[in-house]
């Protein structure tokens, strides 16, 4: 046995295991967790139990296996309530379909529900099913509801299945899933002490009472960069434009819906702020003049008179020093993606820039999905593939928090100190 000086090292775990054939997988799972220090606890639905014997995991584990939460008296429900609490992080594997639409539509009728729902531990999915499940289309949109709670998805693989035909179902091997559980609690904590300011979403500008001008912006990659900083440890802001996803719980919320709103919180905020991301598709132009009545129609051709709106990064770029966050924005391009990127990076003063395509087939607005590349003053330093937006997150904080302390060490061997905030 290791000695568990690894990221797992006391960390409590519980595994969930629902009704697969590949429940087998979770007994290597469960051994190689506490091999590397972890403290498993094994939840299992009533179906796992008829592959495996929960007497299995707890030879491993040496603590009780929790398969019936109702069959329990109070006490006992307590103790599992404690656990979900306790929980550093939850572990589905194999998740079956079934476990996957319970989750995602917040039912609760096992051990495994149970604890995830009464958790707020981060929860890695390993899936397990035959293909036909897996993309059949309830699934997937089970699945996404999951990645929007947060949950981080280990995706199956391709291969020989239960069926004996060959496709996308298979749980993932158990060293994978170590992998992810690993990578969970390496990168925790690392924006700890740190204030993460992020805007998303789009802006509004009214036209009149009723109407406005404003563009398809979910807000999803800003939503999911406030979650993945607040999973790290940061004091996350987030300013939300016109969002159509909820904001994550344990951020502050501001809600600045016009582009001159954003600007008064952004600029408020930023000097606070030790990072900014703005992620808001901030209007460029508003009405000259809002009617306070309703327009109303006429033969006639109607004439909106458009002005310039602030671009708010900018301000914030040309803040000095002292006050000037670690400024990262985005950059929405449907074509000549590098050139226009390095031009925003360069005329917003900005430290990096995230360039993605907007419209056409690989369009990032209201996806799930989004391929970015980042910029930095010396070129493209990333080529990722498509990827869910809180996976995108994951990489982008993985990046950024790696440049914020350089560029602080940087700035800290030289005569002028950021400034610390408390
Ligand atoms: N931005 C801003 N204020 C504006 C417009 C944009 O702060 N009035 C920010 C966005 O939040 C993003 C970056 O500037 O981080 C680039 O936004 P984008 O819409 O790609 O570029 P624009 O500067 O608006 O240029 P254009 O629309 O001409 O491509």
């Amino acid at each position: 046995m290791n000695e568990g000086l690894g990221p797992l090292a006391g960390r409590r775990i519980v595994v969930g295991v629902s009704g697969s054939i590949a429940a087998y997988k979770a007994v290597s799972l469960v051994r190689m967790l506490g091999d590397r220090g972890a403290v498993v606890d094994v939840a299992m639905t009533a179906a796992a139990t008829r592959f495996v014997g929960p007497l299995t995991f707890e030879s491993l584990t040496h603590r009780p296996v929790l398969d019936d939460v109702f069959e329990l008296d109070a006490e006992q429900q307590i103790a599992h309530i404690e656990l979900a609490e306790a929980a550093d992080a939850i572990v589905l594997a194999p998740a079956t379909a079934n476990l996957i639409g319970e989750l995602a539509a917040g039912l609760v009728g096992d051990a495994v529900t149970a604890i995830a729902c009464a958790s707020r531990a981060p929860v890695i999915v390993a899936p397990a099913m035959d293909a036909g499940m897996w993309t059949h289309p309830a699934t997937q949109r089970n699945v996404a509801t999951l990645r929007d709670f947060g949950y981080i998805l280990v995706e199956p693989e391709v291969g020989e299945l239960a069926s004996g035909l060959t496709g996308i179902g298979r749980l993932a091997e158990p060293p994978t899933i170590v992998a992810a559980v690993e990578h969970l609690f390496a990168r925790a904590g690392d924006l700890e002490g740190l204030h993460v300011v992020v805007s998303a979403g789009g802006t509004r500008e009214p036209l009149d009472p009723v109407r406005f001008i404003g563009n398809r912006s979910s807000g999803k990659m800003g939503a999911a960069l406030a979650e993945a900083a607040r999973d790290r440890g940061a004091a996350v802001t987030l300013i939300a434009g016109v969002m159509s996803v909820t904001p994550p719980r344990g951020v502050t919320v501001i809600e600045a819906t016009t582009a001159h709103a954003m600007r008064e919180s952004v600029l408020r905020a930023a000097p606070n702020a030790d990072i900014l991301v703005m992620a808001a598709a901030v209007a460029d132009f508003a009405p000259a003049r809002a009617s306070q009545r309703k327009i109303k129609r006429s033969g006639d051709t109607l004439q909106i008179e458009l002005v310039p709106n602030p671009d708010i990064v900018a301000e914030v770029g040309e803040m000095p020093d002292e006050v000037r966050p670690f400024l990262i924005g985005f950059a929405a391009e449907s074509n000549d993606l590098e050139a226009n990127a390095a031009a925003k990076l360069r005329d917003k003063g900005l430290d990096l820039i995230v360039g993605n395509v907007v419209g056409g087939p690989f369009d990032a607005i209201g996806s799930d999905e989004n391929k970015v590349t980042v910029f930095a003053a010396e070129g493209a330093l990333t080529d990722w593939p498509m990827l869910p937006k809180r996976q995108v997150a994951e990489r982008l904080w993985d990046l950024i928090a790696d440049r914020y302390r350089h560029s602080r060490g940087a700035t800290e061997s030289t005569t002028s100190p950021r400034r610390r905030r408390s």
